[in-house]
């Protein structure tokens, strides 16, 4: 695992953005396993600039996103569908054909979960998964549980996960209670993972899933099984691991 610290939230989303940029620029075919949530904001910003001031090209780039909440459809301003294409996908030269978030409003959502896996399996390996972390340590909507579930499947958000993400509602009653994730065989099938975290709230779950035990009650420790992880984080994020107490 190789972890990069930085002093800041804005230097991490500047950081973010090189290692992607770079990506897209060495593999302008690339396929980006893209995430939501407040934390790759600034980097979704950093790489629309890329694209407007440094003629990054997107145009034959490929994304897959993590997750969507069951029963927004795509026009809703919290779905994940309106989340990228205002953060990300409707500022760069990305084909919209190229770009797959699940469908939350899908009446078969089973069939949708399996029409994901499939997509996977046709598209070949995703380049690069890019990662938040929840503070219960779930990545994507893979929640704390008894076992890890490999596929893509519907999953009932916990209670902190609802209260976490009620400050994008305007009701903590309007937050989904489900969603629909990708899978850890989808997450751990990536060539590479680059997984972010900045602000306290975010330390005791990083400190677990970067050095505590390999479990599914913390999701995110499942990265310590992967070959090729890069952690950006804030001293924040880190505060919890123990890296610094000799600095401190
Ligand atoms: C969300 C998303 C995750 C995200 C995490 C952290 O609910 N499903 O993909 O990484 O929770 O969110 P945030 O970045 O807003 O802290």
């Amino acid at each position: 695992m190789k972890l990069i610290c930085v002093s800041n939230e804005h230097e991490m989303s500047l950081e973010a953005s090189r290692l992607i940029g770079a990506l897209v620029r060495i593999t302008p075919d690339a396929i980006l396993g893209l995430a939501t949530g407040s934390t790759p904001l600034g980097t979704y910003g950093e790489l629309s600039r890329m694209f407007l001031e440094e003629n990054l090209d997107f145009s034959c780039i490929r994304t897959i996103n993590l997750d969507e909440y069951i029963g927004l459809d795509g026009s809703h301003p919290q779905s994940y569908r309106a989340f990228m294409a205002g953060y990300l996908f409707g500022r760069i030269n990305i084909p919209p054909a190229n770009t797959f978030v699940p469908d939350g409003m899908a009446e078969d959502i089973e069939g949708e979960c399996r029409k994901f896996d499939e997509l996977m399996e046709q598209m070949g390996r995703v380049d690069l998964q890019l990662l938040g972390i929840g503070a219960n340590g779930h990545i994507g909507f893979n929640e704390p549980a008894d076992c890890f579930t490999s596929n893509f499947h519907c999953t009932e958000l916990t209670e902190d996960t609802i209260e976490a993400n009620s400050r994008f509602f305007d009701r903590r009653e309007d937050v989904p209670t489900h969603a629909i994730t990708m899978g850890m065989r989808g997450i751990m099938n990536a060539r590479r993972l680059l997984i972010l975290a900045s602000g306290k709230k975010k330390a005791n779950a990083v400190a677990e899933a970067c050095f505590g035990p390999v479990t599914p009650r913390v999701p995110g420790s499942i990265i310590q099984l992967h070959p090729d992880v890069t952690v950006i984080a804030d001293w924040e994020a880190l505060s919890d691991t123990g890296l610094f107490e000799e600095a401190e």
